[in-house]
């Protein structure tokens, strides 16, 4: 008889040769190939050498017993249906051979072969649905994985894109106030040493570096005249150049929807995703506003006191003075190093948090690195 790979093997193991070859016709009537195995370590020989697809098992045999072939297939093929066909009769077998993973269970002698072709039918639709199954899992798995990818892509892409942006808005403040875009990089990196000391978490502390770039934002809104005059502020321009706390403020403020309507024209979505306040801008917001608050409580825009003042922006405040003093600008030198730490030591209880400056001093050789790689 012809057969193709395609046709499926059965394996009977049976001791007996006469029942061997009754299953053999049989089941050859039906359309199968079947292979024979006078006992379990033959069976299991067998099946180890060149896979069938379903094995026919006795439970009492010489040498290696059906419990044994059982047990072997069950742990190292455990999707090859297997049928335990013997003539014990006692449930305690059938029970422990379910137990060690038979599929199903005849009694031998069969009285009815339709029942032994029934259950082989059965069990080949079993294994057909499991391996069924098994390919759709592991498609979806990779459908799974591979959007995973390209989220986790486009989020990269977007935290890039959000730092660009917030950067270079805190580029274009200082570029108008004659500073080098360098002072925005030392000022997030001496950011986030602090943020890291003073027990932020990693997310926080990017957050907060990140955020510090844009404290002077609000000086974008303050006019030339005031912002590069060469000589000292008048007391009405004082007030001028104050507000750019509060101009910072507005600027980070988060949009409404109207507004977003205005620039996007997206009348018909719905926009509240958008327009609700991240992390990063609610922390750059509370940075622009507080970062000239004084520890003492003469700062200004609200004079708050202490532990009032937001510790983000105490952070900045100190970093922001540190950075100022060691730099050249239009109208001053840098001061020497000794001289820039002097002024931070002063500064300590009256304009800043003695705890912020303590944090400041424990870290002062990586404020230097960053100083020396990030020098104008
Ligand atoms: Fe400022
Ligand atoms: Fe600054």
């Amino acid at each position: 008889m012809y057969m193709d790979k395609q046709t499926p093997v059965i394996l009977t193991i049976d001791d007996e040769s006469l029942i061997r070859h009754s299953y053999r016709l049989y089941l050859e009537d039906c359309g199968y190939k079947v292979q024979e195995a006078e006992n379990g370590r033959v069976g299991l020989e067998m099946i180890h050498a060149d896979l069938p697809d379903m094995v026919l098992v006795d439970l009492r045999m010489p040498e290696v017993d059906g419990l044994d072939v059982l047990q072997d297939v069950h742990e190292n093929f455990p999707d090859l249906p297997i049928i335990v066909i013997s003539g014990t009769g006692f449930v305690g077998d059938a029970v422990e051979a379910m137990n060690r993973g038979a599929w199903s269970y005849l009694l031998k002698p069969i009285e009815d072969f339709v029942n032994l072709r029934f259950a082989v039918e059965q069990a080949f639709e079993k294994a057909r649905l499991i391996k069924e199954n098994r390919s759709y899992r592991l498609e979806l798995e990779e459908k799974v994985r591979r959007r995973t990818a390209a989220l986790e892509r486009s989020n990269q892409l977007l935290r890039d894109t959000r730092m660009q942006v917030i950067l270079r808005l805190g580029k274009a403040s200082e570029v108008r106030d004659k500073e080098t875009g360098r002072h925005i990089i030392r000022v997030s990196c001496y950011t986030k040493i602090l943020a890291k000391y003073l027990g932020f978490s990693e997310v926080d502390a990017d957050n907060m570096a990140l955020s510090s770039a844009l404290h002077d934002v609000g000086k974008i809104g303050i006019s030339d005249k005031i912002l590069l005059k060469p000589g000292a502020l008048t007391p009405g321009e004082w007030v001028q150049m104050k507000e750019h706390c509060q101009l910072g403020k507005e600027l980070l403020d988060p949009l409404n929807t109207q507004d977003l309507r205005e620039i996007t024209g997206e009348a018909g979505r719905d926009l509240e995703g958008i327009v609700s306040d991240s992390d990063l801008l609610q922390m750059a917001r509370v940075i622009a506003y507080s970062h000239h608050e004084r520890w003492d409580g003469t700062g200004y825009p609200d004079g708050l006191k202490g532990e009032n003042i937001p510790m983000p922006a105490r952070i900045v405040t100190i970093v922001d003075i540190y950075d100022a003093v060691g730099s050249s600008r239009p109208y001053k030198s840098a001061f020497p190093e000794e001289e820039c730490l002097q002024i931070i030591r002063e500064a300590s209880g009256n304009i800043l948090d003695p705890v912020v400056v303590d944090a400041f001093f424990a870290n002062l050789d990586k404020f230097q690195q960053v100083k020396e790689k990030w020098g104008d």
